[in-house]
This record gives C-alpha cells, sequence and structure tokens, in this order.
C-alpha cells in the first residue's frame, strides 16, 4: 500500500489548490444479468488497487480530515453472497488507506461539498461520458451557491497530463509486474512453437495461451489474442482464431497477458510444419534484422522515432534485395513506398495499457526516450495475396517479431527475451 500511499502524494502535490476526481471503469452488460469480466480502470487502479467496480477515488491535498476519499459499496451480507466480497468503508480505509470512505450511493449528495472553495478540479474528460456528465452536475451545483459565499472550482484540467506522465516512467515494481506478464506469455509462445502441427485449429493454440496464463495467476489475456496462420497473418488485427493450419504456411501469434493490470505484449511467427522455407526465412531475417537494428538504438537520449527509423530502412533494403520493391532505397523509404508491405509503426508505450498512455512528442518533437520506460518493437512484413506484380512464391507471408523493452540508465532490457526468435532456435524448439 506505500507504492500507491507515494503515488497518490506525488500526484497531490503537482495539483496546488486542487481535487482530483478519478472514477473506476463501469460495468458493462453482456446481457441479461452477466456482466462482462470487470476491469478497474488503469489511473483509479494505478493510484489505489482497489479492484471492485462502483467506487471513485477523490485527492484533495491538504484537506483536515484526510485527502484521500474512496467512495465505494458497502458490506451487503445478501448480496455478497450472489456477487461476491465487497471491502466495504471500513475495509477502503483498513486494507487500502483510505483516509474516508462513503458509500458509492451517497456521491451524489458528498461529492458537491467536497468541490467548495476549490479553485481546481483534475479529471480526466472524455474517458467516461457518463461520468463527465454527473461531474458537470456536482460542479453546477456548487455554482449555483455562489450568492451563499461558497466558490466553485474556476478550472477543469486534464487529470492526465500530470498521471500520464507518471504512468510513463516506471517504477522498479511496474517493471518487475511486466517481466513476469513477460515471462507467462513467452511460456506460452514457446509452447505453441511445440505443439503446433498441419491440421489443428488456431483456436487449439489460442488455447494453450489462456491455459498459461492463469495456470500462472494471471487475471486474462491483455487483449485479443491473435492467432493467425497463412493469409490471416495479414490481417494485422485478426481475431477470429477459427481456421485450421495447413502444412506450408506461417503463423503469427500476437498474445501476452496481464499481471495485476500490466501487460505483456509478444508476437513470434514460426512456420506450421516447423521449418521455414526459402521465402519465408528469407522475409523472416529481414523483419528480424529489422527488429534488432531498432533494439540496438534503443537508450536514454534517443528520440522516440529512431527506433522505427532504423527498422523501416532495414525492412526496405530487404524488401530490394528480394526484389519486392524496386529503386533506390533512400527514395523508396522517402516516398514511404515500403507502407505497402509494412503498414505499421514500430511499437507503442507498454503499461497497464496494452497501448499505454503517455505523449509521443513533446513541443511537437518526438520525446526522447528515458530510463523507465517501457515500449514494444515489433517490426513486420505483411505480403497479401493477389499483389498482381508480386511473385506468387511470397503470397500469403505475414510475419511480426514483438518484443518488450524497459530503456535502463545504461541502455536496455529486453523483458520478453524468454521466447525465442531466431529462425534456427525457433525450428529447434519445434522439432
Ligand atoms: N497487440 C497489439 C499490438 O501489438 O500493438
Ligand atoms: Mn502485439
Ligand atoms: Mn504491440
Amino acid at each position: 500500500m506505500s507504492i500507491f500511499a507515494k503515488r497518490r502524494h506525488e500526484v497531490m502535490q503537482l495539483m496546488g489548490d486542487g481535487v482530483a476526481i478519478i472514477p473506476t471503469a463501469g460495468e458493462s452488460l453482456r446481457n441479461g444479468d452477466v456482466h462482462f469480466p470487470f476491469r478497474a480502470a488503469s489511473d483509479f487502479y494505478y493510484l489505489t488497487h482497489f479492484p471492485e467496480p462502483e467506487a471513485v477515488a477523490v485527492l484533495i491535498p491538504g484537506r483536515e480530515h484526510g485527502e484521500f476519499i474512496l467512495f465505494c459499496r458497502e458490506r451487503d451480507p445478501e448480496k455478497e453472497i450472489w456477487d461476491g466480497r465487497r471491502a466495504g468503508l471500513e475495509g477502503a480505509c483498513e486494507q487500502y488507506g483510505a483516509d474516508d470512505a462513503f458509500p458509492f450511493s451517497d456521491i451524489d449528495e458528498i461529492l458537491p461539498g467536497l468541490l467548495e472553495n476549490r479553485d481546481k478540479v483534475f479529471y480526466c474528460m472524455g474517458a467516461n461520458p457518463g461520468f463527465d456528465n454527473r461531474l458537470m452536475t456536482w460542479v453546477n451545483e456548487v455554482r449555483s451557491k455562489a450568492r451563499t459565499g461558497i466558490s466553485a472550482p474556476a478550472e477543469i484540467l486534464d487529470l492526465g497530463h500530470i498521471l500520464h506522465e507518471m504512468r510513463l516512467v516506471k517504477h522498479s515494481e511496474e517493471k518487475a509486474l511486466t517481466r513476469k506478464a513477460c515471462k507467462v506469455s513467452a511460456k506460452a509462445h514457446v509452447r505453441a512453437m511445440q505443439e503446433c502441427r498441419p491440421g489443428m485449429n488456431e483456436y487449439e493454440i489460442e488455447s494453450i495461451f489462456l491455459h498459461e496464463f492463469r495456470r500462472a495467476g494471471s487475471e486474462s489475456a491483455a487483449y485479443p489474442s491473435i492467432v493467425a496462420g497463412g493469409e490471416n497473418a495479414c490481417i494485422l488485427h485478426y481475431t477470429e482464431n477459427n481456421a485450421e493450419l495447413h502444412d506450408g504456411d506461417l503463423l503469427l501469434i500476437d498474445a501476452g497477458c496481464e499481471m495485476d493490470g500490466y501487460a505483456a505484449d509478444i508476437s513470434r511467427t514460426f512456420p506450421v510444419n516447423g521449418t521455414f522455407s526459402g521465402e519465408q526465412r528469407a522475409l523472416y531475417e529481414v523483419v528480424l534484422n529489422a527488429q534488432q537494428a531498432a533494439i540496438d538504438c534503443l537508450k536514454p537520449g534517443v528520440s522516440w522515432n529512431a527506433p522505427h527509423d532504423a527498422a523501416v530502412r532495414v525492412l526496405t533494403e530487404g524488401l530490394v534485395e528480394h526484389g519486392l520493391l524496386k529503386g533506390a532505397v533512400d527514395d523508396l523509404i522517402e516516398e514511404g513506398k515500403y507502407r505497402r508491405f509494412y503498414m505499421h509503426r514500430t511499437g507503442h508505450w507498454l503499461g497497464m495499457d496494452v497501448h499505454d498512455v503517455g505523449d509521443y512528442k513533446v513541443d511537437s518533437k518526438w520525446r526522447e526516450l528515458e530510463s523507465g520506460m517501457i515500449l514494444t518493437v515489433e517490426p513486420g512484413l505483411y505480403v497479401s495475396a493477389g499483389e498482381e506484380d508480386i511473385d506468387e512464391r511470397w503470397w500469403n507471408i505475414g510475419i511480426r517479431i514483438e518484443d518488450d523493452v524497459a530503456i535502463t540508465s545504461r541502455g536496455c532490457d529486453v523483458l520478453s527475451s524468454d521466447a525465442p526468435k531466431q529462425a534456427d532456435d525457433i525450428e529447434q524448439v519445434m522439432r
């Protein structure tokens, strides 16, 4: 709990005379009385570690009766028999360090009072439209008391400016959770390589990931797993995962689990039958070299865009070498011709959200990497069938190699290195 208290303290130091309001996620109805699995909002969980729905954290620096207030569900023995245990108001204070706790059902009565005579409200507008409206109702309620001498907040500021910069630079315990998520996910990738056979279905391979994730205590996959054989690998966010795997095809898997809120995001590509064909290996080596060139750039002070530029150069050179692009490499890069086969970027921030928060540019310039940031490095090449000017032997080759990398004081640390990626190593594992 001291970690979360420290984070709240850090936010409050940057808030001045403001109030921060941080709701958790809403519950979403699947059908009837069945909900989709609940996951706390990342900002809320980052500051509270409180896992239940129907909860709102309020931070009020300098408040005499306590700076951290939690609205949450009250204990209810009958409901708890049906829906599970609740921390209740007492648990909110004793287990989660709240200075004060109030019933979530009373929030409309209590929250306006907490906004009185405060200059600013810090809040992430737009993430939860229903809650945005409630906040405006509370602010208006305070405004309506102006004649009694009570002042209402004059500004609503984006809490994300403060909080997301904090979330971008990870502390050691966050890196440890990401490493754990990577280790569990990498183990599943190895098992997928070992168990894959022609004639199996994509969903059978997906089940290996679900099994490895849950048996290691992961709450769930960090995003819908992509298990894409043959031509499906050329659909970047393919998630149907219900086609047969054919001898001679590649299998692209992009799957990672979440560990206490922290995501792994790993992609590996391997031959369904255990042996790369000549064309598959040729393009695989291009992607692998592009990924290594990007990883070689990673250290503090380097521009966010440097690994992408490095990967694009190696990919474009490879495409020219193998005759998929024609012309001078510099011109092909300048004109973006490589985008026909490489249409996404080389990475993104990784953390509690798989595409994590944090700005990529500061003052309109790509930001510099800092120790503690975690990002993915995930170049790929995708040659769909029907590319008429491309020899058919290259068709239906979709390759992505994705690792999760933490920036350290001296360079970087590849957290997902347990998943093999050298072509020979993959063939060895598959044998
Ligand atoms: N799994 C989503 C991504 O790689 O960005
Ligand atoms: Mn991915
Ligand atoms: Mn990714």
